[in-house]
């Protein structure tokens, strides 16, 4: 998604006591950051926030790392989850923020972070041939995030691209995840399941259009 530049962000970025400025410093040491024993969770292509700001709040034993290439994008996550703890009345502790190419998480993640699950949403499809390696699902990113992923470790996925979902379903199987559960219209399943599912923004756009959303769950 191209979003335009903004004036405020970074000046506001610079002062974020959230935002993690130098993430190759932290490469085997992210528990730190948070200073606790929880669980430590990534969320890849956060975009607004929308959902790591929600997910933060509601999920206050464990650790949320956000992380975006697009600076306009994570000052707009800045704001949501200062609004969004500020209502709460919490204190921002455990959730930070990352500016950041996905394509290069090896520089910032390894196996002494014990990374316990990733969060996919609506990455880019990059549907035309020589793009696919680009995608966040794709086998050689699968290959990348099973380095710093425990054993059990999960990832959960959603999408509203059929080819993008089909072919990254052959993704997790080439590079040993177990898919454990699977479903093409996610908020039919919701309703079925009573599963709790937070709604991105682009997860609101699309059924909005009537779009059916596809997820998956795979584990290592
Ligand atoms: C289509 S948006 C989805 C945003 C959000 N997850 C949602 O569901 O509304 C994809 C996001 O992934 C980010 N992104 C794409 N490729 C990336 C990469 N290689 N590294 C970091 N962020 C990336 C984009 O900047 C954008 O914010």
């Amino acid at each position: 998604m191209r979003i335009r530049k903004k004036k405020w962000v970074d000046e506001e970025l610079e002062k974020c006591g959230f935002l993690i400025k130098n993430p190759e410093e932290h490469i085997g040491n992210w528990k730190s950051i948070f200073n606790n024993e929880k669980p430590i969770y990534l969320e890849l292509g956060c975009g607004k926030g929308g959902f790591g700001s929600k997910f933060g709040i509601q999920n206050l034993d464990e650790n949320l790392i956000c992380i975006d290439e697009a600076k306009a994008m994570l000052g707009l996550a800045k704001r949501k989850i200062e609004k969004e703890y500020s209502e709460h009345n919490q204190e921002i502790n455990n959730i930070c923020i990352v500016l950041y190419d996905i394509e290069r998480i090896f520089q910032i993640f390894n196996e002494n972070d014990k990374i316990e699950r990733i969060y996919i949403n609506f990455c880019n499809p990059w549907p035309r041939g020589k793009h696919k390696k680009r995608r966040l699902t794709h086998s050689r990113q699968l290959e990348q995030y099973k380095k710093f992923l425990v054993q059990g470790g999960e990832i959960f996925f959603k999408t509203d691209d059929d080819e993008l979902f089909e072919e990254s379903l052959d993704y997790f199987n080439e590079t040993g995840f177990k898919i454990i559960e699977k479903t093409y219209d996610l908020h039919n399943y919701i309703s079925e399941t009573s599963r709790e599912n937070i709604v991105t923004e682009h997860e609101k756009m699309f059924s909005d259009q009537g779009i059916k959303i596809k997820f998956l769950r795979a584990v290592l």
